[in-house]
């Protein structure tokens, strides 16, 4: 069969996906952010996600031993600091005083908030997975933090398209584009007009 496509070898092309900032540590000496791509949902109720974290990595030992850490959204403004966390390790400097971030206490884990971040998602390990290169770490979220500068004063709703959130592509990062839709547009009732 005539097709379009070009055969590759077996590899990770699941794109775009996010590139978070994740904070760990349990005293300030301790605070350290990795970079991760290897991030996502898996649990609505209760509430999961996972990283994927490779054991050489400084911050690795860290989330294990601490099983805690905490996903902080990254929007333009953090582009910069995203992807310097993500070449340089905590083995050599301190991240947040080099890239002037801000390390606030949470609620309910002891890894720090970034306060810059639009969105902080405080999450406690329950499982780890070896999975060859990278290890899983399934956690439960138990607390988010959202920046108040974009929960509309009207609706009480926060408007993460006002955050200015940037995605990650095969090796390059992105601003988000035009909204194209919402969920379940293809199926909404037109309203009648009175
Ligand atoms: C955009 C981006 C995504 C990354 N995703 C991951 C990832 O999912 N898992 C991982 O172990 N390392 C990932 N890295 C690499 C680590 O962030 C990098 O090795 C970092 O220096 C580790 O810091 P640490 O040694 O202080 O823990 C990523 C780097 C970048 C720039």
């Amino acid at each position: 069969m005539i097709t379009n496509k070009v055969a590759w070898k077996p590899g990770t092309m699941i794109y775009p996906l996010p590139a978070v900032m994740i904070s760990c540590g349990e005293t300030e000496e301790e605070y350290n952010i990795i970079t991760v791509s290897w991030v996502g949902t898996v649990c609505t109720n209760p509430p999961m996600c996972y990283i994927s974290v490779r054991p050489e990595r400084h911050s690795y030992e860290i989330i294990k031993r601490t099983g805690e850490f905490v996903i902080n959204l990254t929007n333009e403004k953090l582009a910069r600091a995203t992807d310097w966390c993500g070449v340089r390790s905590g083995k050599n400097y301190n991240k947040f005083k080099e890239m002037k971030l801000t390390a606030v206490k949470a609620e309910k884990v002891s890894a720090p908030l970034i306060a810059e971040s639009p969105l902080c998602i405080e999450c406690k390990v329950t499982q780890i997975i070896p999975l060859g290169s990278h290890d899983m770490f399934i956690a439960e979220v138990v607390n988010v933090q959202a920046d108040q500068q974009y929960i509309d004063k009207e609706t009480d709703k926060f408007d993460l398209a006002k955050a200015k959130l940037i995605a990650y592509s095969h090796g390059h990062y992105y601003k988000l584009g035009e909204e194209i839709g919402k969920f379940g547009w293809t199926v909404q009732k037109k309203k009648k007009k009175k």
